[in-house]
């Protein structure tokens, strides 16, 4: 009721304002315009029953919409919720947490086909993260019915609220099965974890929570798809091939520490990020994402510390140890690049970056190749010139073999 009040009153004032100057009155129309804009993809939703909502607002996730009136003074919710399943046989739940911002805690409604087959509204006490039973929730609810047509679920019902009620938390959520009469697991799609946050149900405004969650999953993206996807990788091309040339001796040593040092410390903190999101997401857990960050962290730290026990050149466990230098190195950029692309494949964002990402390690990738081929052709041509010459990997034309280890 007060938003439509509040909606007259802009309309009302549009007029007389507009003599107040361009800019008010231009700051006015898009303001009104977008009220108009926000009620007219709500109202072009009409109910059965000549069901009649003062609010509404298209939710931001999940294609969904609220649709609502409220009593402040006797805390009466009467609420439309409408949301496309994941399926058609599928449900759509709308709840409102009182003790926190998840799933856990909230108070459920949820319409699907019941077993009998016709549409239906249960309640669920959701105390968990794992399997639900209807039964009775915080609030009392009475009118819950739920349509379904054309591929979107339509649930209904009222609800009496705490006294003093204003601002509720909403969880709201999609998901494709029902079995026995109990509705499955939702996906884990960003949609599905981000369909929670705050509704005003005076003033109508309506906010998602989890926006620093989506920032520190990208930090964490970043962060490590620069360390361990890229610069490793980098530092592991200034070894193998700048190595060749004598001239490029020892700087092709520092270029790859500094190189790989950067890239740990960086990769270190887009680690600690990972840990910190994985302690958040309870129930939600990407086991092998977060093992092969854990083998990576722990191979990258293994190689670091080796680096102060590398036995000097003339040492006979040098050998030994440029081996085990080698293989986990090799492991540690193989493994990383594998974990960028399942991260990317969790973050599930925009396609452009995944391929950004398939760009960068082609590219890094073909100036491999091009510089293996180098190599070679200069160690032929060097062997040609020299055919007697015992090759010890180093040797007085300035030129290495490339698998020396
Ligand atoms: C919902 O579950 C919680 C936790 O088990 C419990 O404390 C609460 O009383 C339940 N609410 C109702 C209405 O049964
Ligand atoms: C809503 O009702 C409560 C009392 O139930 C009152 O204290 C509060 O000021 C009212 N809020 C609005 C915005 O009308």
């Amino acid at each position: 009721m007060m938003m439509m009040m509040r909606r007259m009153i802009s309309r009302a004032l549009l007029g007389p304002m507009a003599a107040l100057g361009f800019r008010l009155s231009l700051l006015l129309l898009l303001s009104a315009v977008g009220y108009a804009g926000a009620a007219g993809a709500c109202s072009s939703v009409a109910f059965s029953s000549n069901r009649v909502y003062a609010a509404c607002s298209d939710l931001p996730r999940l294609s969904s919409s609220l649709h609502w009136s409220y009593d402040n003074a006797s805390a009466t919710l009467s609420l439309a919720f409408v949301a496309p399943p994941a399926k058609p046989e599928g449900w759509v739940a709308w709840a409102i947490n009182p003790t926190g911002d998840g799933m856990t805690g909230s108070q459920a409604l949820i319409a699907f086909h019941q077993p009998d087959g016709a549409m239906g509204v249960q309640t669920y006490n959701i105390t968990g993260l794992g399997p639900i039973a209807k039964g009775p929730i915080d609030f009392k609810t009475w009118d819950l019915a739920a349509e379904y047509s054309g591929g979107v679920t339509r649930l209904y019902g009222k609800m009496k609220l705490a006294a003093g009620t204003t601002v509720v938390n909403q969880v709201w959520q999609v998901g494709s099965a029902v079995a026995n009469g109990v509705p499955q697991k939702h996906d884990f799609q960003q949609d599905n974890l981000q369909s929670k946050g705050t509704v005003d149900l005076v003033k109508g405004a309506v906010s998602l929570s989890g926006g620093s969650t989506t920032r520190k999953r990208n930090v964490h993206g970043v962060l490590n798809a620069v360390s361990w996807g890229i610069l490793l990788p980098i530092g592991a091309i200034f070894a193998r091939y700048l190595k060749t040339f004598k001239s490029a001796d020892p700087a092709w040593f520092y270029l790859h520490v500094s190189c790989q040092i950067i890239g740990y410390g960086v990769g270190v903190g887009g680690w600690a990020t990972g840990l910190n999101l994985g302690s958040k997401s309870k129930g939600i857990q990407y086991t092998t994402h977060r093992n092969i960050g854990i083998a990576l962290f722990s191979l990258a730290t293994l190689q670091v510390f080796a680096l102060f026990m590398r036995p000097s050149k003339d040492n006979k466990y040098r050998f030994y140890w440029n081996i085990y230098h080698y293989l986990v190195g090799y492991t540690v950029i193989v493994l990383g690049i594998v974990n960028v692309f399942k991260g990317l494949k969790i973050l599930s964002i925009d396609h452009k970056w995944t391929v950004g990402y398939i760009i960068a390690i082609c590219i890094l990738g073909g100036v491999a190749l091009f510089l293996e081929v180098v190599t070679w052709l200069i160690v032929l041509k060097r062997k040609s010139k020299n055919p007697t010459k015992p090759s010890d990997g180093s040797n007085s034309n300035g030129v290495q073999r490339p698998l020396s280890v």
